[in-house]
């Protein structure tokens, strides 16, 4: 018999738990266990319904003995802050009756659930009424670097992330700035990277990821075959110096 500990999901708690960036056996055996035991399983959905979320922790959630009741939080697509905060108002409002009806609640998180995510702004929302609790997942920063097979870091050099809806020149002063540079959201801003990549002189230090360990992952060390035109929502840039460090 497995000595293995076992993590059960507590009634009246609410879990962020990570899944990871895509490949359903980067779930950790903690989230794992928290699906098998929980009452209710929650996550971001778009308009059409689907989660990528969700998705990752399939075959978790096809392993439980019995069925659970799932609440997608359906989320637009849309960089309008007043839109995506009705939206958690609204989440926040349902997953409360669950809580108070003393169910746990598991939200499923891509990547790890409190770097750029939604659980975050869930969490503002119901921390001061619930018990809360915190289960991390491989980010997406992490998972580029090994899909590269590349240090993000060695030695002295530095490192800091950024967004694509940061401005011109918050991405200019972090390519200048910053030896290794990770830029997120990269979807829609990819034409304006590409030219501050260019501007900076830091064209031949980039690489292009999307769905990283998904079925469509695409990994583009030379910038000069990606297209000048915005791509999809998972994407990102991995920025690192041609000489590094010895
Ligand atoms: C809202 S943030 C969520 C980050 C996530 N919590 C994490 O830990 O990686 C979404 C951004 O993460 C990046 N991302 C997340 N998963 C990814 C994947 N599988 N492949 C490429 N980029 C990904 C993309 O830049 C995307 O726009």
């Amino acid at each position: 018999m497995s000595d293995m500990p076992i993590y059960t999901a507590t009634a009246g708690t609410f879990y962020g738990a990570g899944v990871g960036p895509g490949d359903p056996l980067l779930v950790t055996m903690k989230t794992h266990q928290l699906i098998q035991s929980a009452d209710v399983v929650s996550y971001i959905a778009n308009t059409d319904g689907h989660s990528q979320a969700r998705d990752i922790a399939r075959y978790s959630l096809a392993q439980r003995s019995t069925p659970v009741e799932e609440v997608a939080v359906p989320m637009p697509m849309s960089t309008d802050r007043i839109l995506a905060n009705a939206a958690y108002d609204q989440a926040a409002e349902q997953l409360r009756q669950h809580l108070q009806a003393g169910q746990s609640v598991v939200f499923l998180c891509e990547g790890d659930p409190l770097f750029f995510g939604s659980f975050s702004y869930l969490l503002q929302r119901l921390s001061d009424d619930f018990n809360c609790l915190v289960v991390p997942g491989i980010s997406s920063v992490n998972a580029s670097a090994s899909a590269l097979q590349q240090p993000l870091t060695l030695l002295q050099e530095s490192f800091v992330v950024v967004s694509g809806r940061h401005t011109d020149e918050q991405l200019r002063s972090a390519l200048e700035q910053h030896d290794s540079v990770v830029i997120m959201k990269a979807g829609r801003a990819r034409p304006r990277i590409l030219a501050m990549l260019h501007a900076t002189g830091r064209w031949q230090d980039g690489n292009y990821l999307e769905y990283i360990g998904r079925d469509n992952q695409r990994i583009i060390n030379d910038l000069d075959n990606l297209a000048d035109e915005p791509g999809p929502y998972f994407s990102l840039f991995v920025i690192l110096r041609q000489e590094r460090p010895a």
